[in-house]
């Protein structure tokens, strides 16, 4: 397995027992170039670019207790204070994964608990700010345990965070970011996300007012979706697509071009749920409300020159990202117009955030 993490770790770690206490938040992120479809060990088809969010963000805590003697790993895991067999399943399964890299985790107690700042039933995807979460507590877990400060901490945690869901590796880091190689950003990787630097940009108030159109599980899951990817006649388009829109978007956030910027994004947005709709099987994961709502913002901002555009992620919800500068106009707008495609008026006022948070425990 020679991946950037095996070649950095070329000395084996040495490991002390003791037992302690870690906690990290961190947020989700929306993807303006969209990642769709994927091969090998999580390695993405195509580079994508994300803008990481505030508001919506995980917390995890793990008491742990390292002991080399313990053969056996324990883990319990509750969400939201309560016991959820499914997710301890799935964690199960991503630390029996990365134990390869950190071979300390095969000889740990682990009590994680984790909780999400948004409502769980709003179908705001989680597994970006959730694994992001668990590999940020993972790292610190093993710089206590090895008694070493980690240089590349943050690059480590993106690493582990892609395995877990591929999103995941984007949320690491705040602003604008890139997972996936590219010649445009010399320092890209397939393994690991980097932060995008923007200077002189109109974009650092962003906004991202999302939508709930329809909250609860998804007909398909991301999974499944990428899955279907493998056999879309259009793939290879689609890649080469997000291929050309990434140097488009290198170019617009260089020039601060807002309308660029909201003509690239609902492009994305679209050729998204087109992938879904021509693969095999199709599938249509927008619904009515989506469909208004991209409508009516699509006429708001040619009678108001706003800027204003929509993206979505992989389900009916929406998001609808702005220029702070128009900030009350645009609630006025969502409170008058939208909010009646939204399931019970739900709405999460989020913008662009500072990045993952260490908890002081
Ligand atoms: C549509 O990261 O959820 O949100 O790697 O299988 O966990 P897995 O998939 P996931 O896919 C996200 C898809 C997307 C686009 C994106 O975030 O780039």
């Amino acid at each position: 397995m020679r991946n950037w993490f095996m070649r950095k770790q070329k000395n084996k770690q040495k490991y002390m027992a003791r037992e302690g206490l870690v906690g990290w938040t961190c947020p989700s992120n929306i993807a303006l170039v969209k990642y769709w479809g994927k091969k090998d060990e999580q390695i993405p088809q195509n580079p994508s670019l994300s803008l990481t969010l505030s508001e919506a963000f995980t917390t995890t805590r793990i008491k742990y207790s390292y002991d080399p003697g313990q053969s056996a790993q324990n883990i319990s895991f509750t969400f939201e204070g309560k016991k959820q067999a499914a997710f301890q399943d799935r964690i199960q399964i991503y630390l029996d994964q990365i134990s390869a890299y950190l071979p300390f985790l095969t000889h740990c107690s682990l009590e994680i608990h984790s909780e999400n700042s948004f409502p769980h039933s709003s179908g705001i995807a989680s597994s970006a700010s959730a694994m992001g979460a668990l590999a940020l507590c993972l790292v610190s877990m093993e710089e206590e345990i090895s008694g070493k400060l980690n240089n590349n901490f943050q690059k480590q945690a993106s690493f582990l965070a892609r395995l877990g869901s591929g999103s995941a590796s984007r949320s690491i880091f705040p602003g604008f970011v890139l997972w996936g190689s590219t010649p445009i950003w010399s320092d890209s990787s397939d393994e690991y996300a980097i932060p995008i630097q923007v200077e002189e940009n109109s974009y650092k108030d962003i906004r991202d007012s999302i939508l709930i159109v329809e909250s609860g599980q998804k007909q398909v899951s991301s999974s499944a979706g990428h899955k279907i990817m493998d056999t879309n006649p259009f793939a290879e388009t689609r890649f080469k697509q997000a291929r050309n829109n990434l140097l488009r978007m290198e170019e617009i956030l260089k020039q601060s071009m807002w309308n660029g910027f909201i003509e690239l994004m609902e492009e994305e947005a679209l050729s998204l749920h087109a992938m879904m709709m021509t693969g095999r099987p199709g599938y249509v994961l927008m619904k009515a409300g989506t469909l208004e709502i991209i409508r009516k913002v699509r006429d708001y901002r040619k009678a108001t020159q706003h800027h204003l555009g929509f993206t979505l992620d992989a389900g009916a919800n929406v998001h609808l990202l702005f220029d702070a500068a128009h900030e009350k106009e645009v609630k006025q707008f969502i409170d008058a117009e939208l909010l009646t495609h939204c399931e019970q008026g739900q709405v999460i006022h989020d913008r662009m955030g500072t990045g993952p948070k260490k908890l002081n425990i």
